[in-house]
């Protein structure tokens, strides 16, 4: 076999070049087009987030007001997404339900073939507006409860907590939930991101990316870990049941969820923020009884543990789970929020990409059989 270098899931691999942030390990900092993320979670809506990372700068007032006007006159759940979401099963991972939605929405879009930048910043701007409805109806929906339309006079996250819950959030639920959506909105080249530009760069359309995004995103590895962190949570129980706990997963050589990072090796540089917003919470929480406190507890033990066994750190969806756990979504509702946010990176990238128009095509080492023939076969003279 000639000799060649693997590099096993493209660690290590530098493709291409963005624009739209930069994940720096050793400093353990994310910039959003030069701003820390963490100063952009203490300051800004997420609207004017989303249309940093478009657009490349922050909005001015007129500007935020217009993309503002622009986003709310456009929440509603479409008839047509609605009509196909009933037609799927209430035990349809929303994951499926928030990507087949994705799909509608494309597919009724008569301008979901126009490459230009201004079509797909409007078509980024869409899925921006109409993912909330879609997050909010499919936790309703498997609860038994109706379609809640959404309000023009709310900012994004009191609306979307609004379309789900069914009334306004108190304020600092709705501050730690502005927080996790600039917080998931982008990371640069993880998987769900690079596999948009691959399909980008073969100049399909941006739905298309989207929902294959989607399907990345979904995975345990990846998006899905979120939803794996309650589970674990769940399996635990309480937080004297740790130590028992992981010496039986550790011996599995189980992975454990919402733990580990292919790029950041010294922690998470969203933990931080995103861990003092889910602080926040369990103190709002803490008035209505034990289970606020009881989670903060089995939070702390499980990551004190794992991280003096095995030296490795939590990431953003370690405490992401339990805040969204504590907001009151569905478990299952999780990963759909992290969609609902990551869809400004997304398209970001997907623009970025258009752009750049070079094909993405890696080369294969080949272990297979050598060259044989069929018996017999004679091509022809
Ligand atoms: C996200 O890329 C991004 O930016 C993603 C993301 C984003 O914003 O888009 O940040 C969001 O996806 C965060 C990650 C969420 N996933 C999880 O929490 C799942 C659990 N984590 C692991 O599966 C793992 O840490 C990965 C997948 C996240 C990273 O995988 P790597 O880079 O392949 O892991 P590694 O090479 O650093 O692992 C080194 C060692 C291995 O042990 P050995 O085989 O060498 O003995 O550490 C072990 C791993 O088995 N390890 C873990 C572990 N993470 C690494 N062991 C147990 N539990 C873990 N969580």
């Amino acid at each position: 076999m000639t000799d060649v270098e693997i590099k096993k899931g493209l660690a290590g691999v530098t493709v291409d070049y963005t624009a739209v942030s930069k994940v720096n390990p050793d400093t353990n900092s994310l910039l959003y087009r030069g701003y820390p993320v963490q100063e952009l979670a203490a300051t800004q809506p997420f609207e004017a987030v989303a249309y940093l990372l478009w657009h490349g700068e922050l909005p001015d007032a007129a500007q935020l007001a217009e993309f503002e006007a622009s986003e709310r006159a456009q929440r509603a759940l479409d008839e047509n997404v609605k009509i196909t979401i009933d037609l799927l099963p209430l035990d349809a991972h929303p994951m499926d339900v928030v990507r087949t939605a994705v799909s509608v929405i494309g597919a009724s879009d008569p301008e979901a073939y126009d490459s230009s930048r201004e079509s797909d910043l409007r078509k980024s701007a869409r899925l921006f507006a109409k993912l909330p409805a879609i997050v909010a109806y499919d936790q309703r929906r498997r609860r038994g409860q109706e379609l809640i339309d959404p309000r023009d006079d709310l900012d994004y996250s009191s609306n979307f907590l609004y379309m789900t819950f069914g009334d306004l959030p108190d304020e600092v639920v709705r501050r730690a939930f502005n927080v996790s959506m600039i917080l998931y909105a982008e990371h640069s080249f993880n998987a769900s991101t690079f596999t948009a530009r691959v399909i980008t760069s073969t100049m399909s359309d941006l739905y298309s990316a989207v929902v294959g995004a989607i399907g990345a995103l979904k995975g345990p590895l990846h998006g899905g870990a979120n939803e794996a962190v309650m589970h674990i949570f769940d399996d635990i129980g309480s937080a004297d049941n740790v130590g028992p706990w992981l010496d039986a997963a550790l011996a599995e050589k189980r992975k454990i969820m919402g733990f580990g990072h292919r790029v950041y090796k010294k922690g998470d540089s969203r933990v931080p923020t995103m861990k003092a917003a889910l602080d926040t919470l369990v103190e709002h929480y803490s008035a209505d009884g034990p289970d606020a406190g009881d989670l903060a507890a089995l939070y702390d033990a499980l990551e004190a543990e794992f991280v003096s066994r095995k030296g490795i750190y939590p990431n953003l969806d370690y405490p992401s789970g339990p805040a969204y756990h504590l907001m009151g979504f569905d478990t299952l509702t999780f990963t759909p929020l992290f969609v609902a946010a990551r869809v400004t990176g997304w398209t970001a990238h997907i623009i970025e990409q258009a752009a750049s128009n070079a094909l993405i095509r890696p080369l294969s080492a080949y272990n297979g059989p050598e060259e044989r023939h069929i018996a017999g076969y004679v091509a022809d003279p």
